[in-house]
């Protein structure tokens, strides 16, 4: 019942990589149905960006160069999607064993108003601790969304606030910070588990 008051809408945006079709799943995570913005053609993902992690490090993508990267975006006020996510990817990282430590886990916030590296601190506290939790200014956060082709979108809400649909896939990097695939959200468990396992002995 929990994900039916998800308003799915699936943009499909088919993004050709590398000769490979990727389908980003967008999830709303309100009641709001979110526009889906169709991209085709030839299109990169990843690329530079300077963002702060949970203790204020400026941190770029350089940091996370050596080892293949799990990375989400998302915000802390999230109902759903995003606690949803990083609780099934600590369970991943548990069932991984050894090999978890082959990966980099980065939850980046979209949401720049609100969350800073106190409020992630906190939020990634509750998950697996390899977790990293990157936030950063409008402009930072305008930029990295638009290397990964994320989507996200403030959506006012009933008590003047707001929330924040945004696009739910867990993109998977190499180590060289090349994309190599996404986990959607309503993905088997036996799958994420397989391409998280694949990226770790590709390490
Ligand atoms: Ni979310």
């Amino acid at each position: 019942m929990t994900r039916s008051q998800i308003i799915a809408l699936f943009a499909a945006a088919a993004f050709a990589v590398g000769g490979s079709v990727v389908a980003l799943t967008i999830l709303a995570d309100t009641d709001q149905v979110a526009v889906a913005k169709q991209g085709t053609g030839v299109a990169s993902v990843g690329g530079p960006f300077t963002l702060t992690d949970e203790d204020g490090n400026r941190v770029t993508e350089a940091d996370f160069i050596g080892k293949p990267t799990a990375m989400f975006f998302g915000f802390t006020f999230c109902p759903e999607v995003c606690p949803t996510t990083l609780f099934e990817l600590t369970g991943y990282i548990e069932k991984l064993g050894p090999d978890a430590d082959k990966l980099n886990y980065v939850f980046v916030s979209v949401d720049w108003e609100r969350d800073g590296p106190a409020e992630l601190a906190t939020y990634i506290s509750a998950f697996d601790e390899r977790i990293r939790g990157l936030s950063g200014t409008e402009a930072e956060i305008a930029a990295v969304a638009k290397a990964y082709r994320v989507f996200y979108r403030r959506v006012p809400t009933d008590d003047g606030d707001y929330t924040v649909d945004h696009t739910a896939s867990v993109y998977l990097m190499d180590s060289e910070g090349q994309f190599v695939g996404t986990i959607s959200y309503d993905e088997d468990p036996d799958n994420a588990l397989a391409k998280l396992k694949r990226l770790a002995e590709a390490a």
